[in-house]
């Protein structure tokens, strides 16, 4: 009986992508949006995060990119605390993080490859990589045809793809998605949620919130169900 179990202390634990250990959010004294709120996910996996509306999918997110700070408890972010303040340290784990939005927030005045261009260019990445990697990643995404159209010219689902590219161009370890098909119909939605599944099997974590029920019994994908300040998992 011994000797398994040398092996596997031998192996270690599956690395950690993000544990919460006993973690609360409270906006104000009346209304505790997580309520002591404990869980693991392993690096590399895809997770979706559900619960209706005002569930606090997105205080959560924000909890992990570090935009707000829990009431209490501690959060671990790729086997580190977030308890530490130096700014220096949470820009560089901010550069692991993408975030996708449901509005898109591409830049209006610049082409789709600029937009996704954009965090390449801010790291000073030279330019001819810029552009090279930039169209490839446009190509991957679906709108390889679209590359100088600006957002207003291009569809809800072309501009999310846009904003996609934009969130993975510099390669994050992981991908946070906060209700990316809110805005684009039902048969674009299933296909946004099957590229993030194909980013995924490339390397990237994805944490992925939604209230599209619906869409996430499609895919069999574990998922964090968040009610009433509590955390279920199934
Ligand atoms: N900055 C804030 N100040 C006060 N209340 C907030 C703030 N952000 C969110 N809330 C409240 O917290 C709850 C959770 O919001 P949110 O995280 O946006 O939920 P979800 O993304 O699941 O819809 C809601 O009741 C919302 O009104
Ligand atoms: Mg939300």
């Amino acid at each position: 009986m011994l000797a398994p179990r040398l092996i596997l202390l031998k192996i270690g634990p599956v690395p950690m992508l993000l544990a919460f250990k006993n973690v609360s959010l409270i906006y104000n004294p009346k209304h505790t949006v997580l309520d002591s709120v404990s869980f693991s996910l392993n690096d590399g996996g895809f997770y979706f995060l559900t619960g209706p509306s005002g569930a606090g999918k997105s205080s959560m997110l924000r909890l992990i990119y570090q935009s707000e700070r829990p009431t209490s408890g501690q959060i671990s972010l790729f086997g580190e605390p977030l308890e530490n303040n130096d700014p220096k340290k949470k820009t560089a784990l901010r550069r692991k993080i993408g975030m996708v939005f449901q509005d898109f927030r591409l830049i209006p005045h610049l082409t789709a490859w600029e937009n996704a261009a954009l965090p390449l260019r801010l790291a000073g990445v030279e330019e001819e990589y810029v552009k090279r990697h930039t169209k490839e990643l446009l190509e991957w995404v679906g709108v390889g045809d679209r590359l100088d159209a600006k957002p207003g010219e291009l569809s809800g689902g072309e501009q999310q793809r846009v904003a996609i590219a934009r969130a993975v161009v510099s390669k994050p370890r992981l991908l946070l998605a906060d209700e990316p098909t809110g805005n684009v119909d039902e048969n674009t939605a299933l296909k946004l949620f099957h590229l993030f599944d194909e980013l995924n099997k490339l390397g990237t974590a994805v944490i992925l919130a939604t209230h599209q029920s619906h869409l996430v019994e499609k895919f069999h994908k574990p998922a964090l169900r968040l009610a009433d300040g509590r955390l279920k998992r199934f």
